[in-house]
């Protein structure tokens, strides 16, 4: 048995997939798998999102890229982030699009070595206010400079938006920002320019946004973009965290659990000890704050969470050692969802996959 598991179950990110490309249909879906798949791990995500009809890849980083591929992976796949020259290299041996918003860029490109055929997609910051170009004329001129320079194919126009998730109303905005553009680039440039600018949550709630293509991460990995409920989504969650009880043992009225005696108990009970803490990526600030699921229950984390264990109140009657739990998942009738931690953490469950550490090893059930 091992001490802590993050079990992925790969057809649910294919099914996912297959109900947003269903979502989406016309328009292509793009998977994002940045930062190893949002911790479910890159490579079996890309694999099951291609098998769910996911047509496009996206990643953050030049190795990211070169990862995919190594491993086997074909098909179009997008570099979203910012290069360095070493970094623009790497993506381009890897054969991914690449992201560019400045003529300086294009230049490089049209110098470099690893050029050819490369597919080149401009980015407008339509009010993300981090990469692209703000100036409209600026991206024209750019996608103007990528389509004179016959080994540069220019493949795209993207944006991404600010506020899917919890203003509709700005991402509206910035969409009107960018159409403008897009239709001066399909009437120079040619119809099959493609279009992108929706995530997850504007994919499920933005219809007019899909464009060409929709550039979903958190959704194929069953997480919701609103950080409620998947379900309403039609969304399964694919990743389970899980452990078991290593220690079991009584405790007396008085007595504590946990670095700096942050539970002492108020009357006797039982006192279960999982071999995962802040070292896995069950964050510290969940101490005292965090229900887990033995035996088909919710039981309470007690104690401060350590870098390898935490403790839970078992109550009276404690399931034997051994017993497994839940940290992230559903057991019996109960669920803890990812959204459940980001909640009481204040956070996003993008970051409570994605800060899974790598020493969790990641199971896989195949579709
Ligand atoms: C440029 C870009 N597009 C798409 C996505 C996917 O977003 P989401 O996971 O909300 O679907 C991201 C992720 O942050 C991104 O940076």
């Amino acid at each position: 048995m091992l001490r802590a598991v993050a079990r992925v179950d790969l057809a649910a990110v294919e099914r996912n997939c297959a109900e947003l490309a269903r979502v989406a249909a016309p328009a292509a879906l793009c998977a994002v798998v940045k930062a190893d798949g949002y911790g479910h791990g890159a490579v079996p995500a890309a694999r099951a999102a291609q098998a769910g009809g996911a047509s496009w890849l996206a990643v953050a980083t030049a190795d990211e890229a070169a990862r995919l591929r190594a491993a086997g992976i074909e098909g179009p796949l997008l570099m979203m982030g910012a290069l360095t020259a070493a970094e623009l290299t790497v993506a381009l041996r890897a054969r991914a699009d690449v992201v560019v918003w400045r003529e300086a860029s294009v230049a490089a490109l049209a110098a470099h070595p690893d050029a050819d055929g490369a597919g080149v997609h401009v980015k407008l910051d339509t009010g993300m206010g981090r990469l692209g170009t703000r100036d409209a004329r600026e991206a024209a001129h750019t996608a103007d400079a990528v389509a004179a320079v016959p080994r540069l194919r220019l493949a795209g126009l993207m944006t991404h938006f600010a506020t899917a998730d919890d203003d509709p109303g700005f991402a509206r905005e910035q969409l009107a920002r960018f159409l403008p553009l897009a239709d001066a680039l399909r009437a120079r440039h040619g119809g099959d320019l493609l279009l992108h600018a929706a995530n997850s949550a504007a994919t499920l709630g933005i219809p007019e946004s899909r464009l060409g293509m929709v550039r979903c991460g958190i959704a194929i990995y069953g997480m919701d973009p609103f950080g409620a409920d998947p379900a309403a989504h039609g969304l399964a969650p694919a990743l389970e965290l899980r452990s078991h009880l290593a220690e079991v043992k009584p405790i007396a009225p008085g007595e504590s659990v946990g670095y700096g005696r942050r539970f002492v108990a108020d009357a006797p009970t039982w006192i279960g000890t999982v071999p995962v803490g802040y070292g896995d990526g069950v964050r510290r600030a969940l101490s005292n704050d965090c229900d887990v699921l033995v035996g088909g229950r919710r039981v309470p984390v007690v104690g401060t969470i350590s870098m390898d264990n935490l403790t839970v109140d078992l109550g009276a009657e404690p399931p034997e050692r051994g017993a497994d739990v839940v940290l992230i998942g559903a057991q019996g009738g109960e669920r803890v969802p990812a959204e459940e931690w980001a909640r009481r953490l204040g956070t996003i469950n993008y970051e409570i996959t994605c800060g899974i550490a790598p020493r969790v090893p990641r199971q896989y059930a195949s579709p």
